[in-house]
């Protein structure tokens, strides 16, 4: 009878999903291996008469290794229906039933490599960083942005001044923030239409921004709500993947009439990703947004921020949007959570200069308001980009000075 277990075997990359696992078990990792194998291709608890040694042999998945607590475990690319199923069926095959298996104990999906078969069948981002860097004109440097705070209150005016402010104060990037939609204190409408003139004027004087306004919504709707959004003036949108899921993303991205950049923000992450031994590292999860077309992806702010992450992890992260994978564009990395001026050296010398730093926060708690926060960010980023450490720079830049003595450096 085929089994699943085949350690030592190498399988061709074009023939298999490969995941690697990190498990917490009771029971010998050999076993464990073997029902995660079998739960998630062709086997259950118990045997069964309707299976036979084909079925298991064509579609069975293979557990290639074990070490340690780690095992990996690839699956025939036959298990996988991309053009109907989309991520959600490979979710449900590589991420679905393992993590509730009671004999187990705790399951993380670490990382995933995907074959060129599925890869092509998913469209990767039409603007990436590339295309980000093109709109607003600024080939090398980081791009530096805000999120505009209060997160929720604002009217639909005091959104755009504060939008106008953020961009006189030097930023390429703003956004709402990810539980801003369409309440009654900021219909979407307004906000998007005022958000447009604050962004054209800053356009006539010389300064290009884009502000991404946040569609996350139901999936039947989603997209109808990008093509107003777009058709009232945003020049970028924005969507939640965890909780609208990447299947919102990829429809955003595949539909001809959404024609500017999609800003993936990831709240509630930290539900699949916080725990070290249980749940979704955040590594496949920015793979799969890459597949799914997002233009700019939440990575952790390596190391430094308010939410919780570690260098090394967000720094795979943001080589998940970067590195080669499948003939895509590369995403833009966002640090976004907690950053104030005096963090942004540290950040950038862990990520480069290919990345996109926002601070909410760190902008309007500036003691000297919204454009003068913005220029403390703005000149933290100039300092980091010529090398030169934020403190002696701050000796001739008032506003990265103030923010120094508010918050500090990391
Ligand atoms: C985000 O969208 O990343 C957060 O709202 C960041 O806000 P903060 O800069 O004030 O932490």
């Amino acid at each position: 009878m085929a089994t699943y277990m085949h350690l030592g075997e190498q399988v061709d990359p074009d023939e298999y999903v490969v995941c690697e696992y990190r498990v917490t078990t009771d029971i010998p990792m050999e076993k464990a291996a073997a029902s995660i194998a079998a739960e998630q291709s062709t086997g259950t608890w118990t045997d069964l008469t309707t299976t036979t040694e084909r079925i298991v042999g064509d579609y069975g998945a293979k557990v290639l290794s074990i070490e340690g607590d780690r095992t990996v475990i690839a699956y025939p690319v036959e298990d996988f229906s991309i053009d109907v199923g989309g991520v959600p069926q490979i979710l449900s095959v590589i991420a679905g039933n393992l993590f509730g298996l009671e004999s187990i104990g705790k399951l993380r999906l670490e990382d995933v490599t995907f074959p060129k078969c599925i890869t092509d069948m998913f469209p990767g981002p039409r603007f990436g960083a590339s295309g980000l860097r093109r709109i607003l004109d600024r080939p090398e440097k980081p791009l530096v942005g805000t999120i505009v705070k209060p997160k929720i209150g604002l009217p639909p005016k005091e959104t755009a001044d504060y939008v106008y402010e953020a961009g006189a104060g030097g930023l390429t990037n703003s956004k709402d923030d990810e539980t801003l939609t369409d309440q009654r204190f900021c219909p979407i409408e307004d906000r998007t239409v005022a958000v447009a003139e604050a962004l054209d004027r800053l356009e006539s004087e010389g300064h290009r921004m884009v502000h991404a306004v946040n569609v996350s919504t139901n999936g039947d709707r989603i997209v109808e709500l990008a093509e107003k959004v777009q058709s009232w003036g945003a020049r970028e949108i924005m969507v939640d993947v965890i909780t609208c899921g990447f299947a919102a993303v990829q429809a955003l991205a595949e539909d001809p009439s959404i024609k500017v950049p999609i800003h993936v923000h990831r709240t509630m992450h930290g539900a699949l990703t916080r725990d070290p031994l249980h749940g979704i590292s955040m590594l496949p999860i920015a793979k799969l947004v890459r597949m799914c077309g997002g233009d700019a992806l939440h990575i952790g702010t390596l190391g430094v921020g308010k939410m919780s992450g570690n260098p090394a992890g967000d720094l795979a992260n943001l080589h998940a949007c970067l590195d080669p994978m499948g003939g895509y564009r590369e995403i833009m990395p966002v640090c976004s959570g907690g950053v104030f001026p005096g963090m942004v050296g540290t950040m950038v010398k862990r990520s480069g200069f290919n990345v996109q730093i926002q601070a909410g926060g760190g902008v309007a708690g500036h003691p000297g308001g919204v454009r003068a926060g913005a220029r403390a960010m703005c000149q933290a980023v100039d300092a980091a980009f010529a090398g030169i450490p934020v403190a002696e720079y701050a000796e001739t830049h008032p506003e990265l000075k103030t923010a120094l003595d508010r918050w500090g450096t990391r």
